[in-house]
């Protein structure tokens, strides 16, 4: 059994931890990251694909957006589509940010082809089967063939990894919602129906257009949790999705081969705090958001932000601050987004028990978020992303305190800068 000294252990290799030992490399702490599943594995697995104006700022100003910026798609708006009319929501023109579409598994790519451009450790099929000595000086990260004698641990091993069960019993509170409905997800080779993404509210149930290039579409059904794939053969998924986002002026959805479906549950769920002795918890780890607000990348970008920042401060000054302040800063932004995905999964989605009360109230919603602009205005500014509380560079080590990110409402949206 091989056994590695590091400052930082870290448990995954998803968005949370390869942009994570990125972002300490670049301040020259030392990592080692482990990952259960193969590079191709982690390579191939589809997930969203909406990133906040914020997330694409720090991954440009780390180095990690080339492939990026000549690939992605960027939209100014989305539209809401109810009772046969579609909505455009002016997402820029209200926030005065945009959002970028580049696949989450391209993201993760292009994270790991930096990562071994840094010649740093990378450990493939090397799941973490152990974390032990949490509340020690010497935290120990146990692998198969391979342990980790560290400073700080950080489990970004997702919802079904194994940091967060190493945490005694009675440390954490966990806030759980599950919603009644999940997502039966396509990803098919035909060219988007629309510039912009259209989220539809319809007596059958919720539907989303998505894209992923001008030949890529991804595109989301609301059905049961329990349902069964096998029921939904290409066809029946194509005459669903055509009568959900059909619209009285006329819509034409382009069809073609399905590359890639399945089922995805909806469910909100948080961990307080993100962190138990020398180990820290980011992205999945520490919580998990409903799809229908394109918001958990976005948060796990977030919390690495925060976490990197602080790790810099104590390492450059000894001071521990920023990790003791790590776990409510981040819990802050993390209900805040919270909020937001449950606000929009409850706006579209019908509740199989709903009744015509329901029914209405989501109407008047939809049509209050499209006929004002101040509720138009807080569904862009949530949907584009709050600013991040930590972008990288010297700050961080000179004691920056990490603000909750809420630009005032008050205050004009600052003009888009050129990206
Ligand atoms: N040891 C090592 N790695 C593990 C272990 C383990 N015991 N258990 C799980 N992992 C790995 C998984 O294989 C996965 O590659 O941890 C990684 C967690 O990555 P993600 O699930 O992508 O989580 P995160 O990096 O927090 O990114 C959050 O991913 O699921 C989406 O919607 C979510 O967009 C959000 C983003
Ligand atoms: C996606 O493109 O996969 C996507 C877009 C918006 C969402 C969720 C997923 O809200």
């Amino acid at each position: 059994m091989d056994s590695i000294r590091t400052q930082v252990g870290i448990v995954g290799a998803g968005p949370a931890g390869l942009l994570l030992a990125h972002l300490l490399h670049l301040r020259g702490i030392d990592t080692v990251v482990v990952e259960l599943r193969s590079r191709d594995y982690v390579e191939r697995r589809i997930r969203a694909g909406v990133l906040e104006h914020g997330t694409v700022d720090l991954l440009r100003e780390v180095g990690l957006a080339d492939r990026l910026l000549r690939e992605r798609m960027v939209h100014e708006g989305l539209e809401l589509l109810f009772e046969g009319e579609a909505h455009r929501i002016p997402l820029t023109e209200l926030a005065g940010r945009q959002i970028t579409i580049y696949g989450q598994h391209e993201l993760v790519k292009d994270l790991i082809a930096a990562r071994l451009a840094t010649g740093r450790p990378l450990h493939f099929e090397a799941g973490a089967v152990a974390l032990s000595d949490l509340d020690s000086e010497r935290p120990v990260v146990s692998c198969a063939d391979l342990s980790l004698e560290c400073d700080f641990v950080v489990g970004c091993d997702g919802s079904h990894g194994v940091s967060r069960p190493s945490i005694p019993d009675g440390v954490l509170t966990s806030y759980e919602r599950d919603y009644p409905y999940a997502w039966l997800g396509i990803l098919a080779e035909a060219p988007p129906s629309s510039e912009e993404l259209i989220y539809a509210y319809h007596e059958r149930g919720f539907a989303l257009h998505s894209m992923r290039s001008p030949q890529i579409t991804r595109l989301y059904l609301q059905v049961a949790p329990d349902e069964d794939v096998a029921q939904w053969p290409d066809e029946r998924i194509w005459a669903e999705l055509r009568t959900r986002l059909s619209r009285d002026s006329g819509f034409a959805l382009a069809d073609g081969p399905i590359l890639e479906k399945g089922v995805t549950a909806l469910r909100s769920s948080v961990v307080d705090p993100m962190r138990y002795g020398r180990l820290f918890l980011a992205g999945d780890a520490a919580h998990i958001v409903p799809a229908t607000g394109a918001k958990g990348l976005n948060l796990a970008v977030a919390d690495v932000s925060v976490l990197a920042a602080a790790f810099d401060r104590f390492y450059a000054t000894g001071k521990q601050d920023l990790l003791d302040a790590y776990s409510d800063t981040c819990l802050h932004r993390v209900w805040r987004v919270q909020h937001f995905s449950w606000w929009m999964t409850s706006m579209l989605h019908r509740a199989p028990d709903a009744d015509p009360f329901s029914h209405q109230l989501q109407l008047s919603q939809l049509r209050y978020v499209t006929s004002s602009r101040a509720a138009a205005a807080s569904l862009a500014e949530n949907y584009v992303g709050l600013p991040l509380p930590c972008l990288p560079g010297p700050s961080a080590s000179a004691g920056s305190s990490a603000p909750d990110g809420f630009a005032s409402p008050l205050s004009p949206p600052a003009p888009a800068p050129d990206q």
